[in-house]
C-alpha cells in the first residue's frame, strides 16, 4: 500500500475519538515532518509514523498492550514494516533500538511535542514569544505538566546530537503554523 497522510489519519480517527489524542498526533506529526524537511527524508512516511504512533491509545492505554497489541493491527491494515517497527520503537518500555533517524525523530519529538503544546495552552499568546528559555524553565517545575518524563525530553535532544534550546525551538517553530487545530490562541487573537 502507498503510505498516505489521508490513510493514517483515517486509521488514527477510526480507533481514536479523544480530542487531546488527536492534537497529540498532530503535534507529533508536525515536528517529526519538520525534521524530515530539513533533513530531505521522507516527509509523508515520516509523518504517518508521528500520526499513529499512539493511534492505539485509546483501546490499549496500559504499557502491557500500548504499542505492542497495535502493531498487528497496523499490519492487516497494510502498512509496511519500516512504520511498524519506528512505531514500536517509540516505547521506552520495549526497550527496542532506535537504529534510524526516523526512530530517533520520533523518540525526541514525542513528549516534547506534548510539553511545548502544554506551554502554549497557560499563555494568551500560545507559542507566539515563548521562548525555549521559559520551556526550560518550566521543565524544571515537576509540577507542569506532570505526565510528561522529563528525562525523555533531555535524551531525545541527544539522540538527536542538538543542543536542547535548539530541539525546543525547532518544535515551536514547527507546531505554530498548526495552532488552531491545537487549540492553542495566537498574537493575533490577544491582541
Ligand atoms: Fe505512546
Ligand atoms: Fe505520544
Amino acid at each position: 500500500m502507498e503510505v498516505t497522510r489521508d490513510r493514517a489519519w483515517e486509521t488514527l480517527t477510526r480507533y481514536t475519538a479523544s480530542e487531546a489524542l488527536r492534537r497529540h498526533a498532530l503535534a507529533v506529526e508536525a515536528s517529526v515532518r519538520s525534521y524530515a524537511r530539513r533533513g530531505g527524508e521522507d516527509e509523508q512516511l515520516w509523518g504517518a509514523v508521528a500520526l499513529l504512533h499512539d493511534f492505539d491509545y485509546e483501546i490499549h492505554p496500559t504499557l502491557d498492550r500500548h504499542p505492542q497489541d497495535g502493531a498487528p493491527i497496523l499490519r492487516e491494515e497494510g502498512y509496511p514494516e519500516e512504520l511498524v517497527e519506528a512505531v514500536l520503537s517509540h516505547a521506552e518500555h520495549l526497550g527496542l533500538p532506535r537504529d534510524t533517524p526516523l526512530k530517533r525523530t520520533l523518540f525526541a519529538c514525542d513528549e516534547l511535542s506534548g510539553f511545548v503544546h502544554a506551554c502554549g495552552l497557560v499563555r494568551p499568546t500560545g507559542l507566539d514569544g515563548l521562548t525555549p528559555k521559559s520551556v526550560r524553565k518550566k521543565l524544571k517545575q515537576p509540577s507542569f505538566a506532570a505526565g510528561v518524563h522529563r528525562d525523555e525530553v533531555y535524551a531525545g535532544a541527544e539522540l538527536l546530537g542538538l543542543e536542547l534550546d535548539e530541539h525546543v525551538a525547532n518544535v515551536i517553530a514547527a507546531l505554530q503554523p498548526i495552532a488552531p487545530q491545537l487549540g492553542l490562541r495566537t498574537a493575533a487573537d490577544a491582541a
